[in-house]
C-alpha cells in the first residue's frame, strides 16, 4: 500500500515539474482541491476531449453537441432535486476542528477488512507459491471468513443508514467502530449533519435585491432544459443525443487524490433520449459503447471494470460505473444511467410547459425517457496520467521517466532536434518544424546534450523526435526516434507527414470505435 502511495507521490510531482498540473493560486499557499492546467496538460486534455466529442457528434448520426451557460435558472435546481437532496453527510472532530464525509470515514473502515484479507492472500501466496489456490483460500480460510464475516456487518449497516438517510445511526457506526479523527487521533465527534454540495452566488441587483443563482454541479441539466430547442430546430427524431462538454462544481467536503475529486471540474455528458421501454436496451448499448471507447486507447482491458449499482436512485431504473485501477485503487471515472423520464418530466412540472415527443410511427406524444453518459475530463485525465506514467530501468544504473500516451492523446507529436547548434542545423530544424505545425503539435529544442533532450521529451510522453544531423544538409533524411521503444531509423523528410499522421492521428482511435 505505501508503495503505491509513493507511486501516485511521484506522479503528482511529475505532473508539476513537467507542466502538466500545477495547484491553484500556487503562489498564494494555493487553494484547496482547485487545480490549474499547465502548458502540456492542456494539449491533453484538450485532446481528450476532441476523442469524446469526435466519437460521440461524428460517428453517430443522431448525436449533436451544446454548449449551455453555466448559470441556469434557480428552478432548475429546483426540479431536478439538487436544492433538497444534492447533500454528503458531514461530521467535525472537534479536538482538531477538521470535517470529514461520514460516509468516507466509514468506506475507509470498510477498506481495512479488505486491507487485512488481501494480506492474509498475499501471505499465503507466498508460503504456497505455484500451487497456490486463491478462490479456495478465500472460500476456506478462517481468518479471511472471520474478516469477511465483519465486512459484511458492517457494510450491511452502512448501506442501510445511508438508504435511510439516518444520520444518527451513521455517526453510531463512527462511535462503535472507534473510528478516529487521522489528525487528533480522538474520537470527540459532533453530530452528523447535511450538507448541500452545490455553490451559491448572486446575479443582478435590483430594488428587491438580487437573484440567488448556483454553480451547476452537473452538465446535464442544461442538456434537459434545451431538450425540446434542439429537437425541434435539429428537427431530431428519437433515438437521438445531445452531447455536451463543460465545468462543473461541487463544494466537496473532502477532497483529496489530487484532480480525482476537484471543486472545479470539467465533464463530458450525454443525454441520448428514447422511447419508453427501450431504455434498457440503449443501456446495454451505451455500456457496451463506452466501454470500447476507454478500451481502445491501448491501457488495458484489464484496468477496466463495471461496477452495477445495487442500489438505484429513485428515479433510475439501471445504472453502472466504468472503473478504472487508479494507483489508489478501482475507481469511478464515468457513470452510466437509465434515468427514466424523471428529469424532464420534472421541468414539465416545474415550468408548466410540455415536454414532449410526438412519435410519428405511434401517432401518440409521450415524455422521452433518458440514458445518460457522465465522465468525468479530470479523472480520464489522471487515469491516463498514472497508467501511462512509468520509470524505466534503463540497465547499467540508468532510467528514465516516461509517459506512454496513446501518441492520438500526446500533448506533443514531435519534436524536432538539431544535433548542435550551428553549421545550419538549428536553420533546417526551424524549416522542418514550420511544415509540419499545420498538422501536429511540434517542438524545436535545441538546448543541452541530444540525450538530455530525448529525456525532456520521453517525460512528457513525445511519441517522435526528429534528429537533424549534417547528414540531414546533404540527404535530406533525418533519425525518427520512436518513444517506447527508443529505436532510430533514418527517414526521408518528404516521407515526415505520411508518417508522423499514420502514427499520431485521432482518426486512428476513432477507427478502432467501428
Ligand atoms: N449527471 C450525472 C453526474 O453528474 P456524477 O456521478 O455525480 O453524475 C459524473 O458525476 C462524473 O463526473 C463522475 O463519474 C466523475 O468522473 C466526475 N466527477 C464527479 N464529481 C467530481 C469531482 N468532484 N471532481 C472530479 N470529477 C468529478
Amino acid at each position: 500500500m505505501a508503495k503505491q502511495e509513493d507511486v501516485f507521490k511521484t506522479i503528482i510531482a511529475h505532473a508539476k515539474e513537467y507542466g502538466f498540473v500545477f495547484q491553484s493560486s500556487e503562489i498564494y499557499d494555493g487553494l484547496s482541491a482547485v487545480y490549474d492546467y499547465g502548458q502540456n496538460g492542456v494539449e491533453l486534455k484538450n485532446n481528450i476531449k476532441r476523442y469524446w466529442w469526435e466519437a460521440m457528434t461524428m460517428l453517430h448520426d443522431n448525436i449533436v453537441g451544446i454548449d449551455s451557460a453555466i448559470f441556469m435558472h434557480p428552478t432548475i435546481w429546483k426540479a431536478s432535486g439538487h436544492v433538497d437532496a444534492f447533500n454528503d453527510p458531514l461530521i467535525d472532530n472537534k479536538d482538531s476542528k477538521k470535517r470529514y464525509r461520514a460516509d468516507v470515514l466509514i468506506e475507509d473502515e470498510i477498506a481495512k477488512f479488505d486491507e487485512k484479507i488481501n494480506k492474509e492472500v498475499a501471505k499465503a501466496a507466498k508460503r504456497f507459491g505455484e500451487s497456490f489456490d486463491e478462490e479456495m483460500f478465500r472460500q476456506t480460510n478462517p481468518r479471511v471468513l472471520e474478516h469477511a464475516k465483519k465486512r459484511e456487518e458492517l457494510h450491511t449497516r452502512f448501506s442501510e443508514a445511508m438508504n435511510a438517510n439516518d444520520l444518527a445511526e451513521l455517526k453510531q457506526i463512527i462511535l462503535d467502530y472507534e473510528i478516529v479523527d487521522p489528525i487528533s487521533g480522538t474520537r470527540n465527534w459532533t453530530d452528523v449533519r447535511q450538507f448541500n454540495l452545490m455553490f451559491k452566488t448572486e446575479m443582478g441587483s435590483t430594488a428587491d435585491g438580487a437573484m440567488e443563482v448556483y454553480l451547476r454541479p452537473e452538465t446535464a441539466q442544461g442538456i434537459f432544459v434545451n431538450y425540446l430547442n434542439v429537437q425541434k430546430t435539429g428537427r431530431m427524431r428519437l433515438p437521438f443525443g445531445i452531447a455536451q462538454i463543460g465545468k462543473a462544481f461541487r463544494n466537496e467536503i473532502v477532497a483529496r487524490q489530487f484532480i480525482f475529486r476537484m471543486r472545479e471540474f470539467e465533464q463530458m455528458e450525454m443525454q441520448f433520449f428514447v422511447r419508453p421501454g427501450e431504455e434498457l436496451k440503449w443501456f446495454d448499448f451505451w455500456r457496451q459503447t463506452r466501454l470500447k471507447w476507454h478500451e481502445a486507447l491501448g491501457l488495458g482491458n484489464e484496468k477496466y471494470r463495471f461496477h452495477d449499482h445495487e442500489k438505484l436512485a429513485h428515479y433510475a431504473n439501471a445504472a453502472t460505473d466504468i472503473e478504472f485501477q487508479m494507483p489508489f485503487g478501482f475507481k469511478e471515472v464515468e457513470g452510466i444511467h437509465s434515468r427514466t423520464n424523471f428529469d424532464l418530466s420534472q421541468h414539465e412540472k416545474f415550468c408548466g410547459k410540455k415536454i414532449q415527443y410526438f412519435d410519428p410511427e405511434l401517432g401518440e406524444s409521450y415524455v422521452p425517457y433518458v440514458i445518460e453518459t457522465s465522465i468525468g475530463v479530470d479523472r480520464m485525465f489522471l487515469s491516463i496520467f498514472c497508467s501511462c506514467y512509468e520509470d524505466q530501468d534503463l540497465g547499467n544504473g540508468d532510467h528514465r521517466a516516461v509517459l506512454h500516451f496513446p501518441p492520438a492523446l500526446a500533448p506533443v507529436k514531435c519534436a524536432v532536434l538539431p544535433l548542435v547548434k550551428k553549421d545550419g542545423l538549428p536553420e533546417k530544424a526551424r524549416e522542418i518544424q514550420h511544415r509540419l505545425r499545420f498538422d501536429f503539435t511540434c517542438q524545436v529544442d535545441e538546448k543541452d546534450s541530444i540525450g538530455k533532450r530525448y529525456r525532456r521529451q520521453d517525460a512528457i510522453g513525445t511519441p517522435y523526435c526528429i534528429t537533424i544531423d549534417h547528414q540531414t544538409l546533404e540527404d535530406d533524411t533525418v533519425t525518427l526516434r520512436h518513444r517506447d521503444s527508443m529505436e532510430q531509423e533514418r527517414v526521408k523528410v518528404a516521407d515526415l507527414e505520411k508518417i508522423l499522421s499514420e502514427k499520431v492521428s485521432l482518426n486512428n482511435l476513432l477507427k478502432k470505435l467501428l
